[in-house]
Parts: C-alpha cells; sequence; structure tokens
C-alpha cells in the first residue's frame, strides 16, 4: 500500500517541479549529496577518503523538453570535467529519459554520444541506468548503439524483469550493475513477489560473477551481501572482477565496513534540485526510510 503510494508520488510531475524550486527538503538531503557540482565533489572526496568510489548521478527525470535534456546533457559533461580536473574516483550514472528519451530516440543517442565520448577521453565509465518496462529495449538499443564505438559505457539489469536472465547472457561481456529493480511493474514482465525477485537476484549475480566481465552487486540487503561474500570466496573470485554498491546516506556504517574488509565499494551519489522523484521511490521501497523525513521535521 505505502509502496503503491510512493511510486505514485514519485510520478507526480506537479510536486516534481514544485520541489525544484525549494531546494533539497524533507530530509532529501541525507540522501542527496548536493544541490551543485562543487558540493557534490566535496562529499566524492569525503568518501574516496575512506577508500569508497563513486558513481554520479544528475538527477532528473520526465524531461519532455529539447532544452531541459539539453541543458541536462551540459550538467553531465561539467561533471565529466569536474572529475577529471579534481582526480577523483568516480564515475557517471545517467537515465535515458532525462536526456530525451521520451522526446526522440536520436536525439537522446546523440546526447549519450556526446557524454560517452567526452568521458572516454578522460578513461571514466558511463552507466545506462534502467528505468520502467517502458524505457527498457530503447536503452538496450542505445547501449548496442554505444558500445560498438566505446568501451567504456554499461548498463544495469533489473532481477524483477523475467527477460533479466536472457539480457545478463546476452551482456555478459560488459560491466553490468544488477539490482533488485526498483519501479512498478505489471505482472506481465516481472515477478511480484520478493521471493521470487531475490532468488532470481542471487542467480543473476552468481552468473556474472562466473561469466561476467565485471559485476557491480547493488543492494542494501545484508542477506544477499553475505550469500554474495561466501560465494565469491567458495568460488575463488578475485577482488578485482567485483564491488558492492549502496545509495549515498543509507547503511552508511555497512558501507565503510565492507571497504575496511578490503572489497571494493561504490556509492551511488545523487545530486541536483530534482531530487523529488529519487527520494519518493527511496521512500516506496523502504517506507523506514520516512524516519529521515521525521528526523528532518522534529530536527529544525
Ligand atoms: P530491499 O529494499 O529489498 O531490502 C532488503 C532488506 O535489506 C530489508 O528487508 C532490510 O532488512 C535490509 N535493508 C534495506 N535497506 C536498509 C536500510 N536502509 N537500513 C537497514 N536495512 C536495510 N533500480 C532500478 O530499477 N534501476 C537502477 O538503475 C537502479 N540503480 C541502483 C543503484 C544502486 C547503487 C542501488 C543500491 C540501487 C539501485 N536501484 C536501481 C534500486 C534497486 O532496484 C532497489 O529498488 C533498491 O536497492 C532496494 O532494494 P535492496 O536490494 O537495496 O533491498
Amino acid at each position: 500500500m505505502l509502496k503503491d503510494l510512493f511510486i505514485g508520488l514519485s510520478q507526480n510531475q506537479f510536486l516534481n517541479s514544485a520541489a525544484k524550486k525549494y531546494g533539497l527538503k524533507l530530509g532529501a538531503q541525507n540522501v542527496v549529496a548536493g544541490t551543485n557540482i562543487e558540493e557534490t565533489i566535496k562529499s566524492i572526496k569525503e568518501l574516496n577518503a575512506h577508500g569508497i568510489s563513486c558513481t554520479v548521478d544528475n538527477l532528473g527525470e520526465f524531461v519532455y523538453q529539447k532544452e531541459e535534456a539539453t541543458a541536462a546533457k551540459e550538467q553531465i559533461i561539467a561533471v565529466i570535467e569536474a572529475i577529471h580536473d579534481n582526480k577523483v574516483d568516480a564515475h557517471i550514472s545517467l537515465k535515458p529519459t532525462q536526456l530525451g528519451l521520451d522526446i526522440d530516440y536520436t536525439f537522446c543517442l546523440n546526447n549519450l554520444e556526446e557524454i560517452v565520448a567526452k568521458a572516454s577521453d578522460y578513461d571514466i565509465h558511463v552507466n545506462i541506468d534502467m528505468e520502467d518496462h517502458g524505457h527498457l529495449q530503447p536503452s538496450f538499443d542505445i547501449l548496442d548503439e554505444l558500445s560498438s564505438k566505446y568501451t567504456n559505457v554499461g548498463t544495469v539489469i533489473q532481477a524483477y524483469f523475467y527477460r533479466a536472465e536472457e539480457d545478463i547472457q546476452k551482456y555478459k561481456n560488459y560491466r553490468l550493475r544488477i539490482v533488485k529493480g526498483a519501479y512498478k511493474e505489471p505482472e506481465d514482465y516481472a515477478y511480484q513477489d520478493k521471493k521470487d525477485i531475490d532468488k532470481n537476484f542471487i542467480k543473476l549475480i552468481e552468473y556474472h560473477l562466473l561469466h561476467g566481465k565485471f559485476t557491480s552487486i547493488a543492494t542494501h540487503d545484508h542477506n544477499i551481501i553475505n550469500h554474495v561474500k561466501k560465494f565469491v570466496k567458495a568460488n575463488q573470485i578475485p577482488n578485482d572482477k567485483f564491488e558492492f554498491q549502496m545509495l549515498y546516506g543509507f547503511r552508511k556504517d555497512l558501507q565503510l565496513q565492507l571497504a575496511s574488509e578490503g572489497y571494493n565499494f561504490c556509492t551511488y551519489v545523487p545530486f541536483g534540485n530534482d531530487w523529488y522523484g529519487y527520494f519518493m521511490r527511496r521512500l516506496a521501497e523502504r517506507p523506514q526510510n520516512l524516519n529521515l523525513v521525521v528526523k528532518q521535521v522534529f530536527n529544525k
């Protein structure tokens, strides 16, 4: 029930636009690294000092105007320049809908190509985040086109999709982030039951660890993390073949612990003033995250 409510709120375009005007509110500042590049680089440096690398996401969705998509592209290129200039350990995560996928496929592809080409000049990886099922195939098509020219690009496999197993086999030679899946998807396309999703998640992770190029295991679920720790040990999978990923601000102790245990760890660092949809999806995943809101309201 609460999950559906927050997913519904995350897609409310009126609230989304209103939130942009008011800066980081409702506790969002606990899970969003900053509203501009300078603040974000500072947060990345702090994480790097603990041996944690970062993947940076310029927050944004519901982009239906070319000017807005072009501005997002320019901002992401500015982040790439800042990563390079500051010599921080970070790469890029981006969402095709922010770069014009809902406007025009070729326009979006060209925007992504400019970003990937610039990142390639500096040897910076670009991850194409995966959104809902309506955007899945065109996002894979973009990946196919870009990876025919560049090697610094990868994507995400969402374990709730029935097609995920086929996708992971097809893309085994890519650097892949594997996640459970964050959007509300219909039964025709995706598992609904948590147990089925978890089972498929583990199956996909094990497959890519054994056969894939590089695996980013993106989860806050300690049961999955403990399973992976045992699996890599039993199968002698070296540390440089995988990393754990978590979102900025969540399970900070566990993030530090995994890094100090010698695992590669990467924090997903979202920034910008378009934080609303991202924040609502985090509340949908785990209503206990409402604590962040409550703390904010009472700690004024
Ligand atoms: P889940 O929410 O299923 O929780 C499982 C258990 O873990 C909980 O019952 C609890 O015991 C524990 N737990 C979870 N969070 C906790 C917390 N904060 N504190 C204490 N215990 C906690 N999705 C997508 O569709 N496309 C994408 O591109 C991405 N990208 C992405 C990047 C990164 C780095 C991450 C971490 C996640 C994504 N996701 C995503 C989101 C992903 O699909 C998923 O919705 C969330 O990670 C939530 O699922 P979890 O696996 O984290 O655990």
